[in-house]
């Protein structure tokens, strides 16, 4: 099948269900500064998750562009996209487990005609600590049709992909996994999830592409979360039914909600029996593309052409939802796309100047949907063609330095650093040109100095605590601590949008600048004073953590982040109830700060406001 007739079959099928189809919103996020892209389908609907009532009704379907970050690094296998197109179902407290299993498993088969029999599902095995149940009645629901197409279905308890190598499917068809795998949130695992995040187990469904695709590099035995290639998700429904509560607990939400997720691309690669999801209608076209421009073939240089193919895609759809490239936010992942992109092309020979050709292929082959791309055709094509200019012309200079040094050296942590941060060189690159002339980089120091530019432009970026923390006596520490407290309790009483712009600390008081267009009112001047106390009476433990900065991606933590070298960043928690980006320090525990008052609380500039308080 070709894309878009699995895509019109989606929408049909569910608008014939009574859902109302809506539009993809854009690929960059209004109101929510928890992501830099749309990653999810769901995750413009949030708020109706909760309560809000959506004008189109209970139901609601759509195809959402999608764009996920962490996965730049993942893109060369048979089905890593960025850029991705989701279909997307939703029931806000309508129908529930039942009828949205037995609806996806009738779409598969009867308008996709997948085979019953390669269809391979996945279901939470529950979670002791948090107190939620296994996910017995989707295994009973999933039982019942395998049996009515007369296939054998018994329920087997895997937990992880290492146990799953080990012991193997074993005949089962239905496997229970951990939270890593089949629970969902936008920050992951319950214990991963901030207070007031829905979230929710979920139930997979796998397509199998054939038993000799296994391969014993992976594992002994193949299963559905093996990385092999044998199975491929084709969907994901989740049932949103708990909300985590700002003491770590869970909760019911008010209603039972179901978020459907399912990638169109691997759904259309399934209909074809096709493992590689680059031989899709689509992207094929533009891997034709590049084996016109380059003169070579997609079989022999697999990786590179996937990689040139998905990145250009992307960087159409981000170029016409408005970004530019540039240093920072969404601006630096186009960079970094487009700049991966010329370097997989020069490892081809494709002649300079090329790589807007092969966004026109793009644009041609999504134009009929998406009307923005030919709306912004030129735009798109110009923005690739300066980016590459601008990248080959510091590319020259960096290439005469890091000749310069190789001439002399080993390259040093230091040198890679330079390179990159003055002549834009990957890590990857540096080393690949080290290794042409037979010479190491330390990429340890290397790791450590990005780590350490990192925190202090991320800081800087952010003015988190910019010259607040002018020494390191006792009291100003406190102050500090003191005003992660008051960032947490003033969005909680005015709202997640409130944002740190400043911040200045001293011995004697806290000062706090936060994005918020009116006066605060007397009573909630008094809540956010009450909230600080309250944690402080709870003797709370202030805990530095050091994680990569791929899990921050996925945590509600304010700031932009990077994780391009899979690093690691430090951030200060204060129990479940604040995390922060911050280099420290903090007291231990929330107890050493005495009692908190707000001495004043006025107007800076248009839209922000700054708070001042003592601690008693
Ligand atoms: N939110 C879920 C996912 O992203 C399903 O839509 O997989």
């Amino acid at each position: 099948m070709k894309t878009d007739e699995v895509r019109n079959k989606y929408l049909r099928f569910f608008e014939k269900r009574g859902h109302s189809i809506i539009k993809s919103a854009s690929l960059i996020p209004k109101n929510d500064t928890t992501t830099l892209f749309t990653s999810s389908g769901m995750q413009p609907l949030l708020s109706y998750f909760l309560g809000k009532k959506h004008i189109s009704g209970t139901r609601l379907a759509n195809s959402q562009k999608c764009f996920r970050a962490e996965d730049i690094e993942e893109i060369g296998d048979n089905r890593h996209t960025t850029f991705f197109e989701m279909l997307g179902n939703w029931s806000f407290g309508d129908y529930f487990k039942k009828e949205q299993i037995e609806q996806f498993f009738k779409f598969l088969t009867t308008e996709i005609k997948l085979e019953p029999k390669k269809l391979y599902i996945t279901v939470f095995v529950g979670d002791k600590k948090n107190k939620i149940p296994r996910d017995i009645e989707s295994v009973k629901i999933w039982k019942n049709i395998f049996e009515n197409n007369k296939i054998k279905a018994e329920d087997i308890e895997i937990l992880d992909e290492e146990n799953g190598g080990k012991i193997g499917m074993r005949g089962g068809r239905i496997f229970y996994y951990n939270a890593k795998y089949n629970w969902w949130s936008r920050a992951g695992a319950p214990d991963k999830m901030p207070s007031d995040e829905p979230g929710g187990a979920d139930s997979e469904v796998f397509y199998d592409f054939g038993e000799d695709i296994h391969n014993k590099k992976f594992g002994e035995h193949c299963h559905p979360n093996c990385k092999c290639g044998r199975f491929i998700e084709i969907g994901n429904s989740v049932f949103i039914e708990y909300i985590k509560q700002k003491d770590g607990s869970f909760s019911r939400l008010p209603m039972k909600n179901v978020d459907f997720g399912g990638g169109l691309e691997r759904i259309t690669a399934a209909s074809n029996s096709d493992n590689d999801i680059f031989n899709i209608d689509t992207i094929s076209f533009v891997i034709k593309k590049i084996e016109e421009i380059s003169g070579r073939m997609y079989a022999d240089n697999k990786k590179e052409f996937r990689i040139i193919a998905d990145h250009i895609r992307a960087s159409v759809f981000i170029i016409a939802s408005g970004i530019m490239s540039s240093n920072t936010g969404q601006g630096y992942i186009l960079r970094r796309l487009i700049r991966r992109v010329i370097r997989f092309s020069d490892k081809l020979d494709i002649l300079h100047g090329h790589l807007s050709d092969i966004s026109k292929t793009v644009i041609n082959q999504y134009n009929k949907i998406y009307s923005e791309l030919n709306e912004n055709k030129e735009k798109i094509t110009e923005e690739i063609n300066k980016e590459e200019r601008r990248f080959r012309k510091t590319l020259e200079k960096g290439l005469i330095e890091f000749e310069k040094i190789s001439k002399r050296r080993n390259i040093s942590g230091n040198d890679a650093f330079i390179l990159f941060t003055t002549y834009g060189f990957p890590i990857e690159m540096t080393i690949e040109l080290a290794e042409e002339k037979g010479l190491s980089v330390d990429k340890n120091e290397f790791n450590k100095k990005m780590k350490e530019h990192r925190e202090l432009s991320r800081i800087g970026a952010e003015q988190k605590f910019k010259g607040g923390l002018i020494d390191t006596g006792e009291m100003s520490v406190k102050y500090h601590t003191a005003t992660h407290l008051l960032l947490r309790a003033l969005k909680d009483v005015l709202g997640e949008s409130v944002r740190q712009k400043g911040s200045n600390i001293t011995s004697e008081r806290l000062r706090l600048d936060f994005s918020w267009g009116e006066k605060m009112t007397d009573e909630q001047k008094q809540n956010t004073e009450d909230l600080v106390n309250e944690k402080i009476k709870s003797a709370i433990d202030v805990k530095k953590e050091e994680i990569p900065a791929k899990e921050v991606a996925r945590q509600n933590i304010g700031g932009e982040f990077e994780d391009k070298y899979g690093d690691i960043i430090t951030v200060y928690k204060i129990g479940n109830y604040s995390i922060e980006l911050c280099g420290g320090p903090h007291i231990k525990n929330t107890a050493e700060l005495g009692h908190f008052k707000i001495k004043k609380e006025e107007s800076v500039s248009s839209g922000i406001r700054r708070i001042k308080a003592v601690l008693e």
